[in-house]
C-alpha cells in the first residue's frame, strides 16, 4: 500500500531529486499548440503522443545491443509526434511538425511546482530526467525552475533510459549520498516505483487520483500536489 502524505510519517531525507516531464513541466501543456492545427483533436495528440514517447523509451532500452543504438529523447518525442499523428490520421506538415516539436521546448512547468520549489531551500535539489541537457536546461531556465535547482542531470551519461536503476544511479553518484537519504520525486507512477526499486526514497505525485501501478514496490508516499512536499520531507 502506498502512505498519503497524511499517513506516512515524515520522510528524512538530505536532498530531493525531481523528475522533469510531467512532473515540474506540463506535457499535455501542448495540447494549445495541437488543437490549433487540430481542432478538437489536441488531447488526443497530446495523449498518444506521451504515451508512444514513454513506450518508445522502455522498448530501446530492451532492444539496446551492440547493433542497436539508442536514440536520444529528442529523437524518441518526434518519432512519438510522427506515430501519433498517424494514428489519428491527423495530416501534419514539415511545419506543423515543427512547430509542435517547439512546443515542448516550451512546456508550462506546473503551478505548485513554481510555488514549492523555492520553499524547499537549503536541501539539495536536482532535476534527473530522461531529456536530452539541450532540452532541459533551456526549459528550465525559462521557467524559472533552474534557478531553484543545483543541477540538471540527463540519463545520456547512464545510455539509457527510466527506470533503469543505471539512471538512478547517476543521482547517488552526484549527491554522493546513501541511496535512502535521498527523496525521489515523481509524478510518473512507474518512475516513483523504480527509483523505489532502486532503494531511493520515493514520493509519487498523483495529481489526477490514479491506482498506482502493481508491478513493482510501492513508493514510500503518495501526495496529490507538490504543495504538500515541504511538510512530508521536514523533520518533525
Ligand atoms: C522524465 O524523465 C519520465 O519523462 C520523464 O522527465
Amino acid at each position: 500500500m502506498v502512505m498519503t502524505a497524511s499517513s506516512a510519517n515524515r520522510l528524512s531525507v538530505d536532498a530531493l531529486v525531481f523528475d522533469a516531464y510531467g512532473t515540474l513541466f506540463d506535457v499535455h501543456s501542448v495540447e494549445t499548440t495541437a488543437e490549433s492545427f487540430f481542432p478538437g483533436r489536441g488531447t488526443d495528440l497530446s495523449r498518444v503522443w506521451r504515451a508512444k514517447q514513454l513506450e518508445y523509451t522502455w522498448l530501446q532500452s530492451l532492444m539496446q545491443s551492440a547493433s542497436q543504438g539508442r536514440e536520444d529523447f529528442a529523437a524518441l518525442t518526434a518519432h512519438a509526434l510522427d506515430y501519433a499523428c498517424a494514428a489519428l490520421r491527423l495530416a501534419s506538415t514539415a511545419q506543423i511538425r515543427h512547430r509542435l516539436l517547439d512546443a515542448y521546448l516550451d512546456l508550462a512547468p506546473f503551478p505548485d511546482a513554481l510555488a514549492t520549489l523555492p520553499g524547499l531551500a537549503p536541501l539539495p535539489r536536482i532535476i534527473l530526467s530522461n531529456g536530452t541537457r539541450e532540452m532541459l536546461e533551456p526549459l528550465a531556465a525559462a521557467t524559472g525552475v533552474a534557478q531553484h535547482m543545483d543541477a540538471i542531470i540527463s540519463v545520456e551519461a547512464a545510455g539509457t533510459y527510466k527506470p533503469s536503476p543505471r539512471v538512478y544511479q547517476l543521482a547517488v553518484d552526484h549527491l554522493q549520498l546513501l541511496p535512502l537519504r535521498i527523496g525521489f520525486v515523481s509524478s510518473n507512477a512507474w518512475d516513483a516505483i523504480g527509483a523505489k526499486a532502486f532503494g531511493l526514497t520515493s514520493i509519487w505525485v498523483n495529481r489526477t487520483g490514479v491506482p498506482i501501478d502493481r508491478h513493482g514496490p510501492a513508493p514510500d508516499a503518495m501526495i496529490e500536489s507538490l504543495i504538500e512536499l515541504p511538510a512530508l520531507v521536514r523533520e518533525a
